[in-house]
């Protein structure tokens, strides 16, 4: 039987009660699989790979050795929410990678999008195997992987374009060969986030917005420095608390703001204020292979736009982008 096909027979995960059944099967195949041997993995702070990590721990506790890679593309306060739920809450025994400077350094001038993804998902693979070297008697890597990949990458086998380079874990250098484990790779998104809430993941977490691998990276647009990724960043968690606040959260697929290299002229405090504009994007979609764009109540609007022209040095604007899919992609870059 092929593994990476679903069986027909497989039923969907929808409740609790076959979240819980599902975790109890997998946790004795992680068992059998792994024994006494342990196992990496890349934690972004995203839903599949916390579900992952989740899961893992309760199958093997400390044989699941968790590396979390800040690429200092990352939202407001993200990698200290990893930390503070796997390392202080869940006590999964993880390593940190701070790599900031390294990444930011190697995309200072870049500006061609394509360029700047495949400097961010190779610099990803760099670093994460550059942990994975220093660690000792590894066997397994454990990834993410969901059903929608494989379709994918059965797609992508039979040679359909890719509009753009997408990337997750994946092509470690051949010096590095582990085993897989992939625990989730026969579920659909929505019985992800079954399981990770039957795992005790906070609902927040596991319903939270898909977030692209080179994150905040494709955001800022054209050649990233330091001051526009920090407005971007600090605009964009003010995006997000009053969609939160306002009952947006639930009901938006995608919302974030994009900062492009432009800047134009404003008036603060009686003088010229030259700053960027901060762009609101905000998506519903069901594959994200088309997107509509969600009409936002304009005081709602209004009062971000105060919010970001106020309290974030650096932008002067806001505008909002009403371009659905096709003909714009969901980023911008
Ligand atoms: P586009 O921009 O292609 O985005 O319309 C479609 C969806 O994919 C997300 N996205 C990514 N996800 N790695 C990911 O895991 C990536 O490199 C990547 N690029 C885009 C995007 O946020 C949207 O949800």
């Amino acid at each position: 039987m092929d593994s990476n096909k679903r069986p027909d027979t497989m039923e969907r995960i929808t409740t609790p009660e076959l979240a819980e059944a599902f975790i109890a099967e997998q946790v004795k195949l992680v068992q059998e699989q792994v024994g006494d041997k342990k196992v990496l993995l890349a934690l972004s702070g995203g839903v599949d790979s916390s579900v992952v990590a989740a899961l893992l721990i309760k199958a093997i506790g400390k044989q699941l050795v968790c590396v979390h890679v800040n690429h200092g593309l990352m939202r407001k306060d993200e990698s200290e929410g990893v930390i503070k739920m796997f390392q202080e809450e869940l006590d999964a025994n993880l390593i940190y990678v701070d790599a900031t400077d390294h990444f930011l350094g190697l995309l200072a001038g870049v500006s061609d999008p394509e360029r700047k993804r495949k400097i961010i998902g190779k610099e990803f693979i760099t670093v994460f195997a550059e942990e994975a070297r220093k660690l000792e008697d590894i066997t397994f890597l454990a990834q993410g992987t969901i059903y929608p990949d494989i379709l994918e990458s059965i797609k992508a086998a039979e040679g359909k374009k890719a509009v753009k380079s997408h990337h997750n874990v994946g092509g470690l250098p051949e010096d590095l060969k582990f085993e897989l484990v992939e625990p989730i790779k026969l579920l659909y998104k929505d019985e992800v986030r079954v399981v990770g809430e039957a795992l005790g993941l906070p609902h927040s977490m596991v319903y939270r917005q898909p977030f692209p691998g080179p994150g905040l990276g494709v955001r800022c647009l054209g050649a990233i420095t330091r001051d526009r990724l920090e407005a971007l960043r600090e605009a964009d968690a003010i995006l997000r608390e009053e969609f939160d606040k306002n009952g947006l959260a639930e009901k938006v697929w995608q919302y974030f703001i994009a900062v492009p290299d432009i800047k134009s002229v404003g008036v603060k405090d009686e003088s010229r204020y030259e700053g960027w504009p901060a762009i609101i994007r905000a998506v519903n979609t069901k594959d994200a292979m088309s997107a509509t764009i969600e009409e936002i109540p304009y005081a709602i609007l209004h009062h971000i736009t105060y919010r970001i022209t106020h309290e974030v040095p650096g932008i002067n604007r806001v505008l909002l982008d009403l371009t659905p899919k096709p003909i714009g992609t969901i980023e911008f870059e």
